[in-house]
Protein backbone atom coordinates (compact mmCIF):
# COMPACT_ATOMS: atom_id res chain seq x y z
CA UNK A 1 0.00 0.00 0.00
CA UNK A 2 2.58 2.64 1.37
CA UNK A 3 4.40 1.22 -2.20
CA UNK A 4 1.23 2.31 -4.17
CA UNK A 5 0.53 5.30 -3.06
CA UNK A 6 4.09 6.38 -3.23
CA UNK A 7 4.17 5.64 -6.96
CA UNK A 8 0.95 7.15 -7.27
CA UNK A 9 2.12 10.52 -5.69
CA UNK A 10 4.87 10.14 -8.14
CA UNK A 11 3.08 9.68 -10.99
CA UNK A 12 0.86 12.73 -9.54
CA UNK A 13 4.18 15.16 -9.34
CA UNK A 14 5.08 13.88 -12.72
CA UNK A 15 1.83 14.88 -14.42
CA UNK A 16 2.17 18.48 -12.78
CA UNK A 17 5.74 19.26 -13.63
CA UNK A 18 4.70 17.98 -17.19
CA UNK A 19 1.76 20.43 -17.02
CA UNK A 20 4.10 23.28 -15.66
CA UNK A 21 6.32 22.42 -18.63
CA UNK A 22 3.63 22.77 -21.28
CA UNK A 23 2.36 25.88 -19.53
CA UNK A 24 5.92 27.61 -19.86
CA UNK A 25 6.98 25.96 -23.32
CA UNK A 26 7.45 29.49 -25.54
CA UNK A 27 5.00 29.98 -28.39
CA UNK A 28 5.56 28.45 -31.53
CA UNK A 29 7.15 30.01 -34.37
CA UNK A 30 10.53 32.27 -35.38
CA UNK A 31 12.39 35.25 -34.06
CA UNK A 32 14.37 37.23 -36.27
CA UNK A 33 16.27 39.73 -34.75
CA UNK A 34 16.88 41.91 -38.38
CA UNK A 35 20.77 43.28 -38.82
CA UNK A 36 22.04 40.70 -36.04
CA UNK A 37 25.36 38.41 -37.08
CA UNK A 38 24.68 35.90 -34.79
CA UNK A 39 21.82 33.99 -33.07
CA UNK A 40 21.20 35.16 -29.08
CA UNK A 41 18.45 33.53 -26.49
CA UNK A 42 16.62 35.86 -24.53
CA UNK A 43 14.16 34.74 -22.16
CA UNK A 44 14.76 31.55 -22.65
CA UNK A 45 13.28 31.68 -25.92
CA UNK A 46 15.83 31.74 -29.26
CA UNK A 47 16.13 34.80 -31.84
CA UNK A 48 17.71 34.10 -35.02
CA UNK A 49 20.06 35.97 -37.36
CA UNK A 50 18.26 37.63 -40.25
CA UNK A 51 20.57 36.43 -43.05
CA UNK A 52 18.99 33.15 -43.83
CA UNK A 53 15.24 34.86 -44.89
CA UNK A 54 16.49 37.64 -46.84
CA UNK A 55 18.93 38.36 -49.73
CA UNK A 56 18.90 42.39 -49.53
CA UNK A 57 19.86 45.13 -47.01
CA UNK A 58 22.82 45.98 -45.23
CA UNK A 59 22.83 45.05 -41.87
CA UNK A 60 24.21 48.09 -39.43
CA UNK A 61 24.51 48.63 -35.39
CA UNK A 62 22.92 51.12 -33.63
CA UNK A 63 25.56 53.47 -31.69
CA UNK A 64 22.62 54.25 -28.99
CA UNK A 65 23.28 53.08 -25.74
CA UNK A 66 21.35 50.95 -23.82
CA UNK A 67 19.31 49.43 -26.11
CA UNK A 68 18.21 45.91 -25.27
CA UNK A 69 20.00 43.28 -27.76
CA UNK A 70 17.39 43.28 -30.62
CA UNK A 71 16.81 46.95 -30.84
CA UNK A 72 20.55 47.29 -31.63
CA UNK A 73 20.87 45.91 -34.86
CA UNK A 74 19.29 46.50 -37.79
CA UNK A 75 18.57 46.07 -41.46
CA UNK A 76 17.96 49.07 -43.81
CA UNK A 77 17.80 49.35 -47.34
CA UNK A 78 18.96 51.49 -49.86
CA UNK A 79 16.51 54.51 -50.87
CA UNK A 80 16.40 54.98 -54.81
CA UNK A 81 15.26 58.04 -56.12
CA UNK A 82 11.30 57.56 -55.95
CA UNK A 83 10.88 54.10 -57.19
CA UNK A 84 9.04 52.75 -55.33
CA UNK A 85 10.87 49.77 -54.62
CA UNK A 86 9.98 46.56 -51.73
CA UNK A 87 12.57 44.52 -49.77
CA UNK A 88 11.23 41.07 -48.60
CA UNK A 89 11.75 38.73 -46.20
CA UNK A 90 10.86 35.46 -47.32
CA UNK A 91 9.34 33.19 -43.93
CA UNK A 92 8.85 29.54 -44.22
CA UNK A 93 5.53 28.42 -42.44
CA UNK A 94 2.71 25.78 -42.02
CA UNK A 95 0.52 26.16 -44.74
CA UNK A 96 -3.10 27.55 -43.59
CA UNK A 97 -1.47 28.24 -40.16
CA UNK A 98 -2.29 31.29 -38.36
CA UNK A 99 0.07 33.69 -37.55
CA UNK A 100 0.47 36.49 -35.34
CA UNK A 101 3.12 38.38 -37.16
CA UNK A 102 5.17 41.35 -35.40
CA UNK A 103 7.83 44.43 -36.90
CA UNK A 104 9.45 46.03 -34.60
CA UNK A 105 11.66 49.72 -35.60
CA UNK A 106 13.84 51.52 -33.47
CA UNK A 107 15.89 54.12 -35.49
CA UNK A 108 18.65 55.00 -33.53
CA UNK A 109 19.18 57.77 -36.50
CA UNK A 110 21.00 55.04 -38.43
CA UNK A 111 20.50 57.38 -41.84
CA UNK A 112 21.84 60.90 -40.44
CA UNK A 113 18.48 62.14 -40.39
CA UNK A 114 17.05 63.93 -36.92
CA UNK A 115 13.64 61.72 -38.02
CA UNK A 116 12.79 58.02 -39.48
CA UNK A 117 11.94 57.65 -42.78
CA UNK A 118 8.21 56.87 -43.48
CA UNK A 119 7.37 53.61 -45.50
CA UNK A 120 5.08 50.99 -46.01
CA UNK A 121 4.82 47.31 -44.60
CA UNK A 122 3.38 44.34 -47.24
CA UNK A 123 2.33 40.99 -46.51
CA UNK A 124 2.41 38.29 -49.75
CA UNK A 125 0.75 40.53 -52.16
CA UNK A 126 -1.72 43.30 -49.63
CA UNK A 127 -0.70 46.70 -48.16
CA UNK A 128 -0.36 45.93 -44.35
CA UNK A 129 -0.34 49.44 -43.18
CA UNK A 130 2.00 53.18 -42.82
CA UNK A 131 4.93 52.58 -41.11
CA UNK A 132 5.40 55.59 -38.85
CA UNK A 133 7.67 55.78 -35.74
CA UNK A 134 8.22 59.56 -36.02
CA UNK A 135 6.09 60.28 -32.76
CA UNK A 136 7.26 56.82 -30.68
CA UNK A 137 10.78 57.59 -31.69
CA UNK A 138 10.93 61.52 -30.29
CA UNK A 139 9.37 60.04 -27.20
CA UNK A 140 12.30 57.41 -26.86
CA UNK A 141 10.26 54.02 -28.18
CA UNK A 142 10.05 51.80 -30.29
CA UNK A 143 7.13 51.12 -32.24
CA UNK A 144 5.56 47.82 -33.20
CA UNK A 145 3.02 46.50 -35.54
CA UNK A 146 0.74 43.50 -35.39
CA UNK A 147 -1.51 41.65 -37.44
CA UNK A 148 -2.61 38.26 -38.26
CA UNK A 149 -2.53 36.57 -41.61
CA UNK A 150 -3.28 32.77 -42.28
CA UNK A 151 -0.39 31.18 -44.67
CA UNK A 152 -1.63 30.45 -47.96
CA UNK A 153 1.67 28.80 -49.27
CA UNK A 154 4.94 27.33 -47.80
CA UNK A 155 6.09 30.77 -47.02
CA UNK A 156 4.70 33.78 -45.64
CA UNK A 157 6.75 37.49 -47.58
CA UNK A 158 6.83 40.44 -44.98
CA UNK A 159 8.25 43.04 -47.02
CA UNK A 160 8.98 47.19 -46.75
CA UNK A 161 8.48 49.06 -49.20
CA UNK A 162 9.33 52.93 -50.25
CA UNK A 163 7.16 55.50 -51.51
CA UNK A 164 6.40 58.49 -52.23
CA UNK A 165 6.77 59.87 -48.66
CA UNK A 166 9.96 58.17 -48.01
CA UNK A 167 12.89 60.17 -47.45
CA UNK A 168 15.49 58.12 -46.15
CA UNK A 169 16.27 54.42 -45.98
CA UNK A 170 13.21 51.73 -44.95
CA UNK A 171 14.83 50.09 -41.94
CA UNK A 172 13.15 47.16 -39.17
CA UNK A 173 14.95 45.81 -35.99
CA UNK A 174 12.83 42.86 -35.34
CA UNK A 175 10.43 40.55 -37.11
CA UNK A 176 7.87 37.57 -34.87
CA UNK A 177 5.93 35.19 -36.49
CA UNK A 178 3.75 33.31 -33.59
CA UNK A 179 1.27 30.41 -34.57
CA UNK A 180 -1.58 31.06 -33.02
CA UNK A 181 -3.93 28.42 -32.03
CA UNK A 182 -7.14 27.71 -33.98
CA UNK A 183 -10.03 29.15 -32.18
CA UNK A 184 -8.17 32.57 -32.07
CA UNK A 185 -9.95 35.25 -33.90
CA UNK A 186 -11.49 32.52 -36.20
CA UNK A 187 -15.10 34.31 -36.61
CA UNK A 188 -13.16 36.06 -39.49
CA UNK A 189 -12.49 34.65 -42.59
CA UNK A 190 -8.51 34.71 -42.88
CA UNK A 191 -9.14 33.42 -46.74
CA UNK A 192 -10.29 36.84 -47.82
CA UNK A 193 -9.46 38.86 -44.93
CA UNK A 194 -6.23 39.36 -42.77
CA UNK A 195 -6.04 41.58 -39.55
CA UNK A 196 -4.06 44.34 -38.74
CA UNK A 197 -4.14 45.51 -35.11
CA UNK A 198 -4.95 48.88 -33.89
CA UNK A 199 -5.24 48.83 -30.13
CA UNK A 200 -5.21 45.94 -27.26
CA UNK A 201 -5.78 47.25 -23.97
CA UNK A 202 -6.31 45.60 -20.57
CA UNK A 203 -8.45 48.27 -18.82
CA UNK A 204 -7.39 49.65 -15.62
CA UNK A 205 -3.79 48.33 -15.18
CA UNK A 206 -0.97 50.48 -15.70
CA UNK A 207 2.14 48.50 -15.01
CA UNK A 208 4.11 47.04 -17.83
CA UNK A 209 3.07 45.41 -20.78
CA UNK A 210 1.16 42.48 -20.33
CA UNK A 211 2.72 39.54 -22.75
CA UNK A 212 4.52 35.94 -22.83
CA UNK A 213 4.65 34.48 -20.73
CA UNK A 214 0.81 35.64 -19.14
CA UNK A 215 -0.27 35.58 -22.97
CA UNK A 216 0.35 32.02 -24.29
CA UNK A 217 1.19 33.93 -27.68
CA UNK A 218 2.58 36.65 -26.68
CA UNK A 219 0.39 39.34 -27.31
CA UNK A 220 1.18 42.89 -26.26
CA UNK A 221 -1.76 43.87 -24.32
CA UNK A 222 -0.94 47.54 -23.33
CA UNK A 223 -2.50 49.50 -20.10
CA UNK A 224 -5.10 51.72 -20.60
CA UNK A 225 -6.40 53.83 -17.13
CA UNK A 226 -8.59 56.28 -18.31
CA UNK A 227 -9.09 57.75 -14.67
CA UNK A 228 -12.50 59.59 -16.34
CA UNK A 229 -14.62 56.98 -17.09
CA UNK A 230 -16.99 59.40 -19.16
CA UNK A 231 -20.61 58.98 -20.18
CA UNK A 232 -19.74 56.35 -24.42
CA UNK A 233 -28.06 48.03 -35.52
CA UNK A 234 -27.31 45.17 -33.50
CA UNK A 235 -24.24 43.86 -36.39
CA UNK A 236 -23.12 40.16 -36.14
CA UNK A 237 -22.59 40.06 -32.70
CA UNK A 238 -21.83 37.05 -30.98
CA UNK A 239 -20.68 35.91 -27.80
CA UNK A 240 -17.66 33.75 -27.78
CA UNK A 241 -16.83 32.64 -24.45
CA UNK A 242 -13.37 32.89 -24.51
CA UNK A 243 -11.94 31.38 -28.14
CA UNK A 244 -9.21 34.19 -28.77
CA UNK A 245 -7.97 32.37 -24.82
CA UNK A 246 -7.01 36.28 -23.60
CA UNK A 247 -4.36 36.14 -20.56
CA UNK A 248 -6.10 35.60 -17.26
CA UNK A 249 -4.15 38.45 -16.06
CA UNK A 250 -6.33 40.95 -17.72
CA UNK A 251 -9.17 40.29 -15.35
CA UNK A 252 -7.40 41.61 -12.19
CA UNK A 253 -8.01 44.52 -13.32
CA UNK A 254 -10.98 46.59 -14.48
CA UNK A 255 -12.79 50.04 -15.10
CA UNK A 256 -15.82 50.29 -13.51
CA UNK A 257 -18.39 52.80 -11.78
CA UNK A 258 -19.72 52.02 -8.25
CA UNK A 259 -23.37 52.44 -8.73
CA UNK A 260 -25.74 50.92 -11.68
CA UNK A 261 -25.05 54.34 -13.64
CA UNK A 262 -23.66 54.72 -17.49
CA UNK A 263 -20.23 54.37 -18.26
CA UNK A 264 -18.23 55.48 -20.76
CA UNK A 265 -14.67 55.35 -22.46
CA UNK A 266 -13.14 57.09 -25.34
CA UNK A 267 -11.46 53.72 -26.34
CA UNK A 268 -9.19 53.30 -28.51
CA UNK A 269 -7.32 56.46 -28.04
CA UNK A 270 -6.48 57.65 -31.32
CA UNK A 271 -9.05 58.77 -34.41
CA UNK A 272 -9.93 55.97 -36.39
CA UNK A 273 -9.83 56.13 -40.47
CA UNK A 274 -13.10 55.22 -41.88
CA UNK A 275 -12.80 51.62 -42.13
CA UNK A 276 -14.56 48.08 -40.87
CA UNK A 277 -13.05 46.40 -37.79
CA UNK A 278 -12.96 43.42 -35.36
CA UNK A 279 -13.73 44.05 -31.91
CA UNK A 280 -13.85 42.29 -28.70
CA UNK A 281 -14.44 43.00 -25.45
CA UNK A 282 -13.73 40.85 -22.19
CA UNK A 283 -15.82 40.94 -19.20
CA UNK A 284 -15.36 38.95 -16.03
CA UNK A 285 -17.35 39.52 -12.28
CA UNK A 286 -15.24 39.38 -9.61
CA UNK A 287 -17.71 37.57 -7.68
CA UNK A 288 -20.02 34.64 -8.08
CA UNK A 289 -23.35 35.15 -9.64
CA UNK A 290 -26.28 36.43 -7.56
CA UNK A 291 -29.71 37.07 -8.57
CA UNK A 292 -29.97 38.99 -5.64
CA UNK A 293 -27.25 41.69 -7.31
CA UNK A 294 -27.20 41.17 -10.75
CA UNK A 295 -24.73 42.93 -13.06
CA UNK A 296 -26.31 43.72 -16.28
CA UNK A 297 -25.61 46.35 -19.09
CA UNK A 298 -25.89 46.79 -22.82
CA UNK A 299 -23.27 47.76 -24.72
CA UNK A 300 -22.99 50.56 -27.60
CA UNK A 301 -20.59 51.74 -29.71
CA UNK A 302 -20.85 55.44 -30.92
CA UNK A 303 -24.50 55.18 -29.62
CA UNK A 304 -24.74 52.05 -31.73
CA UNK A 305 -26.20 49.12 -30.02
CA UNK A 306 -23.38 46.37 -30.03
CA UNK A 307 -24.95 44.39 -27.39
CA UNK A 308 -28.16 43.93 -25.05
CA UNK A 309 -28.29 42.48 -21.87
CA UNK A 310 -24.70 41.54 -21.24
CA UNK A 311 -25.04 39.52 -18.19
CA UNK A 312 -21.28 39.13 -16.87
CA UNK A 313 -20.30 36.66 -14.29
CA UNK A 314 -17.31 35.07 -12.87
CA UNK A 315 -16.67 32.52 -15.77
CA UNK A 316 -16.45 35.92 -18.09
CA UNK A 317 -17.47 36.72 -21.88
CA UNK A 318 -16.42 38.10 -24.76
CA UNK A 319 -18.21 39.79 -27.19
CA UNK A 320 -16.94 40.52 -30.66
CA UNK A 321 -18.04 41.73 -34.17
CA UNK A 322 -16.80 41.24 -36.83
CA UNK A 323 -17.43 43.85 -39.52
CA UNK A 324 -17.99 47.03 -37.37
CA UNK A 325 -18.00 50.26 -39.02
CA UNK A 326 -15.82 52.83 -37.26
CA UNK A 327 -14.76 56.47 -38.16
CA UNK A 328 -12.73 59.18 -36.22
CA UNK A 329 -13.10 58.75 -32.40
CA UNK A 330 -14.88 55.64 -30.69
CA UNK A 331 -16.71 55.91 -27.59
CA UNK A 332 -18.20 53.27 -25.91
CA UNK A 333 -20.98 53.08 -23.51
CA UNK A 334 -21.95 50.78 -20.91
CA UNK A 335 -25.47 51.45 -19.72
CA UNK A 336 -26.89 49.11 -16.96
CA UNK A 337 -29.89 47.25 -17.48
CA UNK A 338 -33.35 47.83 -15.64
CA UNK A 339 -33.54 46.37 -12.31
CA UNK A 340 -28.78 45.93 -12.67
CA UNK A 341 -28.31 46.61 -8.97
CA UNK A 342 -24.11 46.80 -9.24
CA UNK A 343 -22.35 49.52 -11.81
CA UNK A 344 -21.14 47.90 -15.49
CA UNK A 345 -17.88 46.67 -15.82
CA UNK A 346 -15.05 46.01 -18.48
CA UNK A 347 -11.93 44.47 -18.24
CA UNK A 348 -9.77 44.72 -21.87
CA UNK A 349 -10.59 45.18 -25.62
CA UNK A 350 -8.94 44.60 -28.96
CA UNK A 351 -9.74 46.14 -32.19
CA UNK A 352 -7.96 45.72 -35.37
CA UNK A 353 -8.55 46.89 -39.00
CA UNK A 354 -9.53 44.34 -41.17
CA UNK A 355 -8.04 44.27 -44.40
CA UNK A 356 -9.17 43.01 -47.94
CA UNK A 357 -6.30 40.69 -48.84
CA UNK A 358 -4.94 41.56 -52.22
CA UNK A 359 -3.90 37.84 -52.79
CA UNK A 360 -1.03 36.30 -54.51
CA UNK A 361 -0.02 35.51 -58.04
CA UNK A 362 -0.60 31.87 -59.06
CA UNK A 363 1.39 29.93 -57.46
CA UNK A 364 3.48 27.57 -60.43
CA UNK A 365 4.30 31.06 -62.02
CA UNK A 366 6.07 32.25 -59.00
CA UNK A 367 7.97 29.02 -58.74
CA UNK A 368 8.82 29.17 -62.55
CA UNK A 369 9.60 32.91 -61.95
CA UNK A 370 11.89 32.59 -58.86
CA UNK A 371 13.58 29.73 -60.81
CA UNK A 372 14.82 32.34 -64.10
CA UNK A 373 15.62 34.84 -61.56
CA UNK A 374 18.34 32.23 -59.73
CA UNK A 375 19.49 31.97 -63.67
CA UNK A 376 20.32 35.20 -63.92
CA UNK A 377 23.27 36.42 -61.98
CA UNK A 378 22.11 39.86 -60.93
CA UNK A 379 18.39 39.91 -61.43
CA UNK A 380 16.97 43.21 -60.51
CA UNK A 381 17.06 44.41 -56.85
CA UNK A 382 13.31 44.55 -56.28
CA UNK A 383 12.71 40.67 -57.24
CA UNK A 384 11.46 39.90 -54.10
CA UNK A 385 8.21 38.38 -52.40
CA UNK A 386 5.23 38.79 -54.67
CA UNK A 387 6.26 39.11 -58.41
CA UNK A 388 3.07 40.95 -59.27
CA UNK A 389 1.06 42.27 -55.77
CA UNK A 390 0.60 44.75 -54.83
CA UNK A 391 -0.09 46.09 -57.88
CA UNK A 392 2.01 49.10 -56.88
CA UNK A 393 4.70 47.04 -56.34
CA UNK A 394 4.83 44.44 -58.51
CA UNK A 395 8.93 43.59 -59.40
CA UNK A 396 10.47 46.00 -62.54
CA UNK A 397 9.56 45.21 -65.88
CA UNK A 398 7.23 42.50 -64.90
CA UNK A 399 3.48 42.91 -66.41
CA UNK A 400 0.53 40.81 -64.85
CA UNK A 401 -2.85 39.87 -65.43
CA UNK A 402 -6.04 41.58 -64.39
CA UNK A 403 -8.68 39.59 -62.53
CA UNK A 404 -8.62 37.56 -59.49
CA UNK A 405 -6.19 34.46 -61.35
CA UNK A 406 -2.96 36.51 -61.35
CA UNK A 407 -0.59 35.16 -63.83
CA UNK A 408 2.58 36.46 -65.26
CA UNK A 409 1.71 37.82 -68.99
CA UNK A 410 5.11 39.60 -69.87
CA UNK A 411 8.91 39.88 -69.51
CA UNK A 412 10.54 42.80 -70.56
CA UNK A 413 14.05 42.49 -69.60
CA UNK A 414 16.19 44.05 -72.23
CA UNK A 415 19.04 45.99 -71.94
CA UNK A 416 19.29 45.62 -68.24
CA UNK A 417 22.41 44.47 -68.16
CA UNK A 418 21.78 40.65 -66.94
CA UNK A 419 24.20 38.08 -67.30
CA UNK A 420 23.91 34.39 -66.32
CA UNK A 421 21.81 31.90 -68.30
CA UNK A 422 17.99 31.62 -68.95
CA UNK A 423 16.52 28.84 -66.86
CA UNK A 424 14.21 26.25 -69.10
CA UNK A 425 11.58 27.07 -66.16
CA UNK A 426 10.38 29.91 -68.33
CA UNK A 427 8.86 27.49 -70.07
CA UNK A 428 6.81 27.24 -67.34
CA UNK A 429 5.16 30.47 -67.77
CA UNK A 430 2.59 29.69 -69.82
CA UNK A 431 0.80 32.60 -70.06
CA UNK A 432 3.28 34.71 -71.48
CA UNK A 433 2.59 36.79 -74.66
CA UNK A 434 6.42 38.74 -74.71
CA UNK A 435 9.52 37.84 -73.67
CA UNK A 436 12.30 41.14 -73.95
CA UNK A 437 15.72 39.86 -73.32
CA UNK A 438 17.52 41.64 -75.84
CA UNK A 439 20.74 43.68 -75.59
CA UNK A 440 21.95 41.83 -72.26
CA UNK A 441 24.99 39.35 -71.71
CA UNK A 442 23.00 36.61 -71.02
CA UNK A 443 24.82 32.92 -72.33
CA UNK A 444 24.29 28.90 -71.96
CA UNK A 445 21.89 27.56 -74.24
CA UNK A 446 18.16 28.46 -75.42
CA UNK A 447 15.59 26.38 -73.54
CA UNK A 448 12.81 24.77 -75.62
CA UNK A 449 10.11 27.33 -75.43
CA UNK A 450 7.48 25.16 -77.16
CA UNK A 451 4.92 25.20 -74.07
CA UNK A 452 5.09 29.27 -74.74
CA UNK A 453 1.59 28.78 -76.92
CA UNK A 454 0.19 32.35 -76.65
CA UNK A 455 4.03 33.83 -76.99
CA UNK A 456 3.75 36.99 -79.62
CA UNK A 457 6.74 38.74 -78.88
CA UNK A 458 10.47 37.69 -78.25
CA UNK A 459 13.31 39.30 -78.28
CA UNK A 460 16.56 37.99 -77.33
CA UNK A 461 19.21 39.80 -80.11
CA UNK A 462 22.42 40.87 -78.73
CA UNK A 463 23.33 37.98 -76.00
CA UNK A 464 25.95 35.16 -75.74
CA UNK A 465 23.12 32.37 -76.01
CA UNK A 466 24.51 29.27 -77.95
CA UNK A 467 23.16 26.77 -80.22
CA UNK A 468 20.34 26.62 -83.06
CA UNK A 469 17.30 28.59 -82.47
CA UNK A 470 15.14 25.27 -81.81
CA UNK A 471 12.81 24.36 -84.62
CA UNK A 472 10.03 23.65 -82.08
CA UNK A 473 9.69 27.33 -81.62
CA UNK A 474 8.05 26.99 -85.07
CA UNK A 475 4.93 25.67 -83.36
CA UNK A 476 4.25 28.63 -81.66
CA UNK A 477 1.46 30.06 -83.64
CA UNK A 478 0.84 33.60 -82.16
CA UNK A 479 4.80 34.24 -82.69
CA UNK A 480 4.54 37.15 -85.23
CA UNK A 481 8.26 39.29 -83.47
CA UNK A 482 11.00 37.84 -83.19
C1 LIG B 1 28.01 44.98 -35.38
O1 LIG B 1 28.53 44.51 -34.15
C2 LIG B 1 28.87 43.13 -34.15
C3 LIG B 1 29.28 42.74 -32.74
O2 LIG B 1 29.94 43.76 -32.08
C4 LIG B 1 30.00 42.91 -35.16
O3 LIG B 1 30.34 41.54 -35.20
C5 LIG B 1 29.49 43.34 -36.53
O4 LIG B 1 30.51 43.22 -37.48
C6 LIG B 1 29.00 44.78 -36.50
N1 LIG B 1 28.36 45.06 -37.78
C7 LIG B 1 28.57 46.16 -38.47
C8 LIG B 1 27.81 46.32 -39.76
O5 LIG B 1 29.33 47.04 -38.08
C1 LIG C 1 4.26 60.67 -39.34
O1 LIG C 1 3.86 60.98 -38.01
C2 LIG C 1 4.17 62.33 -37.64
C3 LIG C 1 3.88 62.47 -36.17
O2 LIG C 1 2.65 61.89 -35.83
C4 LIG C 1 3.37 63.27 -38.52
O3 LIG C 1 3.66 64.59 -38.16
C5 LIG C 1 3.75 63.02 -39.97
O4 LIG C 1 2.95 63.82 -40.81
C6 LIG C 1 3.56 61.57 -40.35
N1 LIG C 1 4.12 61.37 -41.67
C7 LIG C 1 3.46 60.82 -42.68
C8 LIG C 1 4.16 60.74 -43.99
O5 LIG C 1 2.33 60.38 -42.56
C1 LIG D 1 -14.10 28.90 -33.19
O1 LIG D 1 -13.51 28.06 -32.22
C2 LIG D 1 -14.40 27.61 -31.21
C3 LIG D 1 -13.62 26.83 -30.17
O2 LIG D 1 -12.81 25.87 -30.78
C4 LIG D 1 -15.51 26.77 -31.85
O3 LIG D 1 -16.42 26.36 -30.86
C5 LIG D 1 -16.22 27.62 -32.90
O4 LIG D 1 -17.20 26.85 -33.56
C6 LIG D 1 -15.23 28.18 -33.90
N1 LIG D 1 -15.95 29.12 -34.77
C7 LIG D 1 -15.81 29.14 -36.09
C8 LIG D 1 -16.57 30.19 -36.81
O5 LIG D 1 -15.08 28.34 -36.67
C1 LIG E 1 -23.81 39.41 -40.90
O1 LIG E 1 -23.01 38.34 -41.42
C2 LIG E 1 -23.67 37.59 -42.42
C3 LIG E 1 -22.77 36.43 -42.82
O2 LIG E 1 -21.44 36.63 -42.43
C4 LIG E 1 -24.00 38.49 -43.61
O3 LIG E 1 -24.70 37.77 -44.59
C5 LIG E 1 -24.85 39.66 -43.13
O4 LIG E 1 -25.06 40.56 -44.20
C6 LIG E 1 -24.17 40.41 -41.99
N1 LIG E 1 -25.07 41.43 -41.49
C7 LIG E 1 -24.71 42.71 -41.33
C8 LIG E 1 -25.76 43.63 -40.81
O5 LIG E 1 -23.56 43.10 -41.58
C1 LIG F 1 -17.20 55.69 -44.57
O1 LIG F 1 -17.07 55.15 -45.88
C2 LIG F 1 -18.29 54.63 -46.38
C3 LIG F 1 -18.02 53.95 -47.70
O2 LIG F 1 -16.87 54.44 -48.32
C4 LIG F 1 -19.31 55.74 -46.51
O3 LIG F 1 -20.52 55.21 -47.00
C5 LIG F 1 -19.54 56.35 -45.15
O4 LIG F 1 -20.42 57.45 -45.24
C6 LIG F 1 -18.23 56.82 -44.54
N1 LIG F 1 -18.48 57.22 -43.17
C7 LIG F 1 -18.02 58.34 -42.65
C8 LIG F 1 -18.38 58.61 -41.23
O5 LIG F 1 -17.30 59.11 -43.28
C1 LIG G 1 -30.95 47.79 -23.35
O1 LIG G 1 -31.35 47.23 -24.59
C2 LIG G 1 -32.71 46.80 -24.60
C3 LIG G 1 -32.96 46.11 -25.91
O2 LIG G 1 -32.70 46.97 -26.99
C4 LIG G 1 -33.60 48.00 -24.40
O3 LIG G 1 -34.95 47.56 -24.36
C5 LIG G 1 -33.25 48.69 -23.09
O4 LIG G 1 -34.04 49.86 -22.95
C6 LIG G 1 -31.78 49.03 -23.05
N1 LIG G 1 -31.47 49.54 -21.73
C7 LIG G 1 -30.77 50.65 -21.55
C8 LIG G 1 -30.54 51.05 -20.13
O5 LIG G 1 -30.34 51.31 -22.49
C1 LIG H 1 10.60 47.06 -73.32
O1 LIG H 1 11.09 48.13 -72.53
C2 LIG H 1 11.84 49.07 -73.32
C3 LIG H 1 12.45 50.08 -72.34
O2 LIG H 1 11.55 50.41 -71.33
C4 LIG H 1 10.90 49.72 -74.33
O3 LIG H 1 11.63 50.62 -75.12
C5 LIG H 1 10.31 48.61 -75.21
O4 LIG H 1 9.36 49.18 -76.10
C6 LIG H 1 9.62 47.56 -74.38
N1 LIG H 1 9.25 46.49 -75.25
C7 LIG H 1 8.05 45.92 -75.20
C8 LIG H 1 7.83 44.82 -76.18
O5 LIG H 1 7.18 46.29 -74.43
C1 LIG I 1 7.34 23.01 -64.72
O1 LIG I 1 6.35 22.78 -63.70
C2 LIG I 1 6.16 21.44 -63.37
C3 LIG I 1 5.09 21.34 -62.31
O2 LIG I 1 4.18 22.35 -62.39
C4 LIG I 1 7.44 20.82 -62.86
O3 LIG I 1 7.26 19.44 -62.61
C5 LIG I 1 8.54 21.01 -63.90
O4 LIG I 1 9.76 20.55 -63.36
C6 LIG I 1 8.67 22.48 -64.27
N1 LIG I 1 9.65 22.61 -65.33
C7 LIG I 1 10.77 23.30 -65.19
C8 LIG I 1 11.67 23.29 -66.36
O5 LIG I 1 11.04 23.89 -64.16
C1 LIG J 1 29.55 40.07 -70.65
O1 LIG J 1 30.18 38.91 -70.10
C2 LIG J 1 31.57 38.80 -70.40
C3 LIG J 1 32.07 37.48 -69.85
O2 LIG J 1 31.04 36.66 -69.46
C4 LIG J 1 32.30 39.97 -69.80
O3 LIG J 1 33.65 39.91 -70.17
C5 LIG J 1 31.69 41.26 -70.31
O4 LIG J 1 32.28 42.37 -69.65
C6 LIG J 1 30.19 41.30 -70.07
N1 LIG J 1 29.64 42.49 -70.69
C7 LIG J 1 28.77 43.29 -70.04
C8 LIG J 1 28.27 44.45 -70.83
O5 LIG J 1 28.40 43.09 -68.89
Amino acid sequence: MPFLSLLRLLLLLLLLSLLRLSLSRPPKGVLIDCGATAGSIIDNREWLPDTGFISTGTAKNLTTPDLVPILSTVRSFPLSGKARRKFCYDVPVYRTGKYLIRTTYFYGGINGNDLPPVFDQIVDGTVWSVVNTTEDYLGGMSSYYEGVFVAAGKTISVCLAANGYTDSDPFISALEFVLLGNSLYNSTDFKSYGLSLVARHSFGYNGEIIRYPDDQFDRYWEPFGDDIPTVASVRNVSVSGFWNLPPSKIFQTELTVGQPELMEIQWPPASLPNSTYFIALYFADDRDSSSEFPRVFNVSINGVPYFHNLNVLRAGVSVFANLWPLSGPTKITLSPAAGSTLGPLINAGEVFNVLLLGGRTVTRDVIALEKVKKSFQNPPLDWNGDPCLPRQYSWTRVTCSEGSRIRVIALNLSSMGLSGSLSPSIANLTALTEIGLGNNNLSGSLPDLSPLQRLEILHLEGNELSGEIPPSLGNIDSLREM
